[in-house]
């Protein structure tokens, strides 16, 4: 096939003004648009109801969705998860105890070590699913239950909208989960149904703040190093968002959970360390809050990514703020996402990088 850039310098730009569009046909194939009930994709059947605990793989991006993804199944279906990066599940030998579904996230559904960790899986006797966006691929192929991305081809080597569909589609799966297992009512699924539809309109008013984030991306440009901080929901969107920068931009960045600062990152922050706080005003709000004091006081230049909500009670130790829409707390990582894509991608812009072919990384890693 050819796919082109369109009206954008980059296929990674493209791929994240995309993201509206691609997310609403994702949901709608797990979610019936008419009734706002969820449902499992193209006919398959996977139940729920009696599985007693998951175990998530997955490599790179894949792994961050799969983070949120735990976050997900363990608060709406109230299922334990387990979760491994693959080239670890793989190699671990893990006893899997009462694990009897295992949930891989693939873009590409080639990725060997992933592959690998299906096949073990597999060979374990586990029933298999897995989230892909290329649905024939072997990975599709040899899973039970495809669960797939309607993201379209992704060409930029740093995933974008692939990431937020495989969020959405976490999203939707974790919700059916809860109702299969009671643990959701009827009506509580058509709100959280209700608020997945919300997205694409969310996605787009997350890509009007593109000039405010190109604006704070100029400093960032002339950063050696920086560190990403969330809790709860946002902490894996800490650690996809210096996974992006550092991709692209080749600066040296790290996410954390708010919680550890004082484990370690804290001894790094002084008058030149970015960091970049990703908290929407939820119920973790006050406990990054003080995190962020903790940053403050020692200095460091801190970008804050939240709500209106949030910004009237954040004070005003922040070299910046970008406000971002209010929404119910299942939307944040989804929506989040795009501020750190656009951060990600203009920092490296500003520095002139290989955008779309950053050095060193392949689009998909089929050799160990
Ligand atoms: C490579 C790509 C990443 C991707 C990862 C996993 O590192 O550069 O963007 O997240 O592989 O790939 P997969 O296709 O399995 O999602």
């Amino acid at each position: 096939f050819y796919v082109d850039k369109g009206n954008h310098r980059h296929f990674m730009q493209k791929e994240i003004y995309e993201q509206p569009e691609v997310l609403s046909h994702t949901l709608g194939a797990f979610v019936d648009m008419t009734t706002g009930r969820t449902r499992i994709p193209g006919g398959q059947t996977l139940d729920f109801s009696s599985v007693r605990r998951i175990a998530l793989s997955a490599c790179g991006t894949g792994y961050y969705a799969a983070l949120v993804g735990r976050y997900y199944f363990e608060r709406y279906a109230r299922i334990p998860c387990d979760l491994d990066v693959a080239s670890e599940f793989r190699y671990r030998e893990s006893p899997l105890g009462d694990v009897d579904l295992a949930l891989f996230v693939s873009q590409s559904g080639e990725t060997a070590d992933t592959l690998a960790s299906l096949r073990y899986a597999k060979g374990e006797g586990l029933r298999i699913a897995s989230v892909v966006n290329v649905q024939e691929s072997t990975i599709a192929r040899e899973s039970d239950v495809v669960l797939p991305t309607l993201a379209g081809p992704e060409i930029g080597v740093a995933s974008t909208k692939a990431f937020t569909c495989q969020l959405i589609s976490l999203a939707a799966l974790a919700i059916h989960a809860g109702v299969a297992r009671g643990v959701i009512s009827p009506e509580r699924e058509l709100e959280l149904t209700r608020s997945l539809a919300e997205v694409p309109r969310l996605a787009n008013e997350a890509l009007a703040l593109e000039d405010t984030v190109e604006a704070l991306s100029r400093e960032m440009a002339t950063k050696r190093h920086a560190l990403f901080l969330g809790r709860g929901f946002s902490f894996p969107l800490a650690m996809e968002g210096a996974l992006k920068l550092k991709e692209i931009s080749y600066i040296h960045a790290e996410g954390y959970a708010a919680g550890e600062l004082k484990h370690g990152p804290i001894a790094l922050i002084d008058d030149t360390m970015p960091v970049v706080v990703i908290a929407p005003h939820d119920r973790s709000f006050e406990k990054t809050m003080s995190n962020m004091q903790e940053v403050a006081a020692r200095g460091g230049r801190i970008i804050l990514f939240t709500d209106a909500k949030g910004a009237a009670s954040a004070g005003s130790d922040m070299a910046s703020t970008v406000i971002l829409p209010d929404m119910p707390e299942i939307l944040t990582p989804i929506v989040y996402a795009i501020p750190l894509q656009m951060l990600a991608y203009h920092t490296a812009v500003q520095m002139g990088t290989d955008v779309d072919q950053p050095r060193n990384l392949a689009k998909s890693v089929t050799v160990e």
